[in-house]
């Protein structure tokens, strides 16, 4: 059957916006839903507070403000785990030694800076679904810095 997943390109992949939504067509995935904004730190911050004390939040939630992201609903059968498996491992590094074609190993740099990211649940799917289409407002820019 077909569930949803939730993927986000984040702002190092955005340059590469458009092989990434190549990858996710030729995988076999619909796009339900497409957002380009900004998040704020204080909106990135509450994207990722279940990482909230990692050593690398501060990083990461700086990183996910530096830039455009591009927010999706992907739809297509087993899309959770399909998804994650087409992202490859979060370090990139890694990714590039174990899953050269991922999409981390192509367009990726290191573990913070991992070009997408993926829901690991269909309850995280739904959450971070409405975290970018129903409970708040980004702003956006319709041109890259
Ligand atoms: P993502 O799939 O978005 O989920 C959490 C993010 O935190 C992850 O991708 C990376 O961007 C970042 N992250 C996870 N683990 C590490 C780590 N060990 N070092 C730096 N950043 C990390």
């Amino acid at each position: 059957f077909q569930e949803t997943t939730f993927a986000l390109i984040k702002p190092d992949g955005i340059k590469n916006m458009g092989r990434i939504i190549d990858l996710i067509f030729s995988n076999g995935f619909l796009i339900k839903e497409l957002r380009m904004c900004k998040l704020s730190v204080e909106d990135a911050r509450n994207f990722y507070k279940i990482h909230s004390g990692k050593p690398f939040y501060e990083a990461l939630t700086q990183f996910m403000a530096s830039g455009l992201c591009v927010a999706m609903d992907l739809v297509a059968e087993n899309a959770v785990r399909r998804w994650r498996t087409l992202l490859g491992p979060t370090n990139s590094q890694d990714a590039r030694d174990r899953d050269p074609n991922s999409i981390r190993a192509l367009f990726g740099t290191d573990s913070t800076q991992n070009a997408c990211h993926g829901s690991d649940s269909l309850e995280s799917a739904k959450q971070e679904s409405d975290f970018f289409f129903r409970d708040r407002n980004f702003g956006s820019c319709a041109r890259l810095e």
